[in-house]
């Protein structure tokens, strides 16, 4: 049989991932004023340690109003910079690329911890605070309206983006993903179901997708020419009138001309009542389209649990990362797991990597 193609190195720009296998971003709901603590040391460095190529810190707020809940990561100010410089270090130390997340809530900002129900905290209540977004359509009905971004604001918004990526390079990390997806705010632009603007930022594709092409263009000129740049969208918001794969491979190719490096695609989260076909790889096929229709990389995302299964995404090239989210919370060691299963090399750490093999 083949060696798996699994476990062949990836070079984006000047930054040469180990293997194909990516950690997904995921909240941890963890923090105090958005600051990295050691729980996400250990949380991430266990899975640069497992052996990922990639590990992506979670969806980091790039100003106080773009957090998720009150819990979120933060990278508003230097401090936010000095608390995640180590997590960043000690990923590459342990051989994986340190990559980290930048986003903003926009109108799903301001909720309580999954664990404790996700709903709103709303501007009257201890921690809560009024949610911006493209226009002042709800997330959910019962919801208060958000307040629709000016042009100040706006721009401030892409500023706020700026800042962060420059504060991503200072802190360490080697790639930027920039989360335009699962209903936030830069997709809450794209989507014609929460941009009603009738100005340069809202109206036909172009003006929807504007918001989101600024930003990306503006992170590119300010991180290094040698930095990957990535970017994750939802391919659709599984909604008749919603956004779609036919806008989601225009929205890849002009961020492509941009100088962004790879399309991460996932899906949905916009709306709340959208029917979901989740199932193994769902999403797979979506981040196949956009890499052979626009010739760019891709990742794949969504119920990729088996090392035979991420193999096959890669193998028969519908993407050119597999990244795993629960399957990672699960085990940490999946990416060594996967190697010992499909017949390659495990490269444990090494003080575990002797401890097996000494007799
Ligand atoms: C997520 N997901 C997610 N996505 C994202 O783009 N930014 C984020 O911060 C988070 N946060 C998050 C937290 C937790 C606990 C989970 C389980 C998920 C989505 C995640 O990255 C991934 O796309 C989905 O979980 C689907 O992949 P799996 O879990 O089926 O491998």
């Amino acid at each position: 049989s083949q060696a798996p193609q699994l476990f062949t190195p990836l070079a984006i720009r000047d930054v040469t991932l180990r293997n194909r296998i990516v950690v997904s971003p995921m909240c941890q709901y963890s923090c105090r004023d958005g600051l990295a603590n050691d729980w996400h040391l250990v949380h991430l460095g266990s899975r640069a340690a497992g052996g990922a190529g990639l590990v992506f810190v979670e969806a980091t707020a790039v100003m106080p109003e773009g957090r998720i809940s009150p819990a979120d990561l933060g990278l508003w100010s230097d401090a936010h910079t000095a608390g995640l410089a180590p997590v960043a270090a000690f990923i590459r130390r342990l051989g994986a690329v340190p990559g980290i997340q930048l986003a903003h809530a926009g109108r799903k900002a301001s909720c309580r911890p999954p664990w404790e129900g996700r709903s709103k905290i709303r501007p009257s209540e201890e921690g809560g605070w009024s949610c911006q977004a493209p226009s002042p359509l709800p997330f959910a009905p019962d919801e208060p309206a958000p307040q629709a971004l000016d042009a100040a604001g706006i721009e401030a918004v892409k500023a706020a983006f700026v800042q962060a990526a420059r504060r991503a390079v200072a802190a360490g990390f080697a790639v930027v993903e920039l989360h335009a997806a699962h209903g936030y705010l830069l997709h809450q632009f794209l989507s014609p179901l929460s941009n009603v603007r009738d100005d340069a930022y809202g109206g036909d594709l172009p003006g929807r997708m504007r918001l989101a092409l600024e930003t990306a263009s503006t992170i590119r000129e300010v991180i290094p020419g040698g930095m990957p740049l990535f970017t994750r969208i939802s391919a659709t918001d599984w909604m008749p009138g919603g956004w779609d794969l036919e806008q989601s491979v225009a929205l890849a190719r002009e961020l492509a001309a941009r100088g962004v490096d790879l399309i991460d695609v996932s899906s949905g989260g916009l709306v709340p009542d959208a029917v979901i076909p989740a199932a193994p790889g769902y999403q797979v096929p979506f981040a196949a389209a956009v890499r052979e229709r626009v010739g760019v990389a891709t990742s794949a995302v969504g119920l990729i649990t088996e090392p035979a299964q991420a193999e096959a995404v890669i193998a028969s090239g519908q993407a050119d990362l597999v990244q795993l989210g629960r399957a990672m919370l699960h085990d940490p060691y999946w990416a060594l797991h996967a190697a010992q299963t499909l017949g390659a090399q495990p490269d444990w750490p090494l003080p575990y990597g002797y401890a097996f093999h000494r007799r």
